[in-house]
Formats: structure tokens, C-alpha cells, sequence
């Protein structure tokens, strides 16, 4: 049996790590790291800094993994996603297989906490599902940017009794969630909330949170977006990528 640990590491600052992932990780013979684009090249040097920095207790290394490329077709989203999921599932168990030995640990830290758009666990079903490898694994949570967002602008993500509903770029465009007030948005390169936007919204927008690249912006929806559209334009060129996440919502609550 090969022991597997999927270890939220945070969702930007080092200082995100909890006890818990440290002793995770401090168990770790090999880290497996799916590598897709410009902007995973720093987060994947960011994964190396922490092990450099963390991972002290035993001889660890990396193992890189092309990551399968995503097709971008929009009309079956779910099943190009699902198809995407089984190729990213076959490739690690194949990593595994050859990298780690029985006895042995094999670890993914994971952006922010494992649980929140992230499918790390799918792929640990899918390898678990298909029998062929003995694989026990195990979740270490995360700080989520979600959180990290709260604690930089100072609010709580609901008002009082009011819903948290976290959703995506792509379903906010399909509209504001009828009988809710506010949503947290992650994944939305597109901007969506342009099209949802009413008078009385109020934004609370961040990028790179916990990084020292973090920028806040929040205020009324109208006058603020400009300047979120232009530190989008800055950030993505100044680094290749941005990742951002905001909290919309209506200033007076309906009920
Ligand atoms: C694939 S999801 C992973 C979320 C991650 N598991 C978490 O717990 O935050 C990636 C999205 O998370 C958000 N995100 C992750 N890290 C962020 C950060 N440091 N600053 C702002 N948004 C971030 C962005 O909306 C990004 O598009």
C-alpha cells in the first residue's frame, strides 16, 4: 500500500501553512506536481520554497508532471472536464506507480484548502475507482482565498444569517442567484460580474492575496470595477496571470 496526502498549503502566504500541513509534510518522500501553464510556474516554485523551507525531517524530492491540456470547448463543460479529470488521473497514477515505492509517501500540496475548486480528490477516486494501484490517501485543509479575502478587507462573508454561496465566473454569468444577496465569485476570468451588476452593489475585490503582490480593492460596484479592471491590466501584465477573487453583494439586503 502506498500512503498519499493531499495537503492544502494556503492560497498565497507561507505563514498560511498550519501545524498540521507541516507535520504532513514533513512525512512526504515524493511530491508530485502537475505543471500546466506560465502562471503554475510560480506557483510551483512557491510549492518548492515551502519544502525547501518546511519539509526538514527527511530526504524529500519533486517529481513535475506535464499537466494534460484542457479542451477549451464550452458547450459540454462538464464532460471536457470529466475527460480532462481521467487524463490528469491516469497520468499521476502512472507517476506513482513508477516514483513511489510500496511503504512509501507521495504528496499534492494544493492551493488553498483541497476541498474548494480544487480536484485533487476526484483524481484519488478515479485512481481508487480504476484498481489498479493500493493507494490510501489522506486530506490536509487549507486557508482558502476565500478566507484570506475576508481577512483582507476585514468583513465577515455573510451578514447576519444571510447564506454564503461561492460560486464561479461561468455560473454568475447566467445571472445574480435568485432569493440570495450576495455571492463570492472565484475562477471568473471574464469579469462576469459585469453583467449582474445593479445600482446599489457593493465589491470587496482581492488578487494575489496573502502574496506581496496582494492587491485590495472594495467600494461601491459602479465606482470601484474601473479600477479593478485596471489593476487586472497591470497585474496580468506586470506577471503573466492573475487569480482573483471577489465578494458582490447588494448594500441593502431584500429580506
Ligand atoms: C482552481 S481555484 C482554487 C481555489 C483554492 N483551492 C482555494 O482554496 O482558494 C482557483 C481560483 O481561486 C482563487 N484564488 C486562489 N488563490 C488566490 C489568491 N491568492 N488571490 C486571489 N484569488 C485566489 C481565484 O479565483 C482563482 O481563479
Amino acid at each position: 500500500m502506498r500512503e498519499f496526502l493531499l495537503i492544502g498549503i494556503g492560497a498565497g502566504d507561507p505563514d498560511y501553512l498550519t501545524l498540521q500541513a507541516i507535520k504532513a509534510i514533513n512525512r512526504v518522500d515524493v511530491f508530485f506536481v502537475l505543471d500546466k501553464r506560465a502562471e503554475t510556474a510560480e506557483l510551483t516554485r512557491f510549492r518548492r520554497q515551502v519544502c525547501e523551507q518546511f519539509a526538514t525531517d527527511r530526504p524529500w524530492r519533486f517529481v513535475t508532471l506535464q499537466d494534460p491540456v484542457r479542451d477549451q470547448g464550452q458547450e459540454r463543460y462538464t464532460s471536457v472536464v470529466e475527460d480532462w479529470h481521467d487524463a490528469r488521473a491516469r497520468l499521476l497514477e502512472q507517476a506513482i506507480r513508477t516514483e513511489l515505492e510500496e511503504g512509501q509517501c507521495g504528496a499534492l500540496l494544493l492551493w488553498g484548502d483541497p476541498a474548494l475548486y480544487d480536484s485533487a480528490m476526484r483524481l484519488m477516486e478515479i485512481i481508487q475507482a480504476r484498481g489498479n494501484l493500493a493507494l490510501d490517501y489522506r486530506v490536509i485543509p487549507g486557508i482558502t482565498s476565500v478566507q484570506a479575502l475576508a481577512a483582507g478587507h476585514r468583513i465577515p462573508l455573510n451578514r447576519i444569517g444571510e447564506p454564503v454561496h461561492v460560486t464561479t465566473g461561468r455560473q454568475l454569468a447566467k445571472g445574480f442567484p435568485e432569493d440570495l444577496d450576495a455571492v463570492l465569485v472565484m475562477l471568473d476570468g471574464d469579469l462576469s460580474y459585469r453583467k449582474v451588476m445593479e445600482e446599489d452593489m457593493e465589491i470587496f475585490w482581492g488578487a494575489y492575496l496573502g502574496t506581496e503582490d496582494e492587491i485590495l480593492i472594495s467600494g461601491p460596484a459602479k465606482d470601484v470595477t474601473p479600477r479593478i479592471e485596471q489593476a487586472r491590466l497591470t497585474g496580468r501584465a506586470a506577471k503573466g496571470w492573475i487569480m482573483d477573487t471577489y465578494l458582490l453583494r447588494r448594500t441593502r439586503r431584500s429580506d
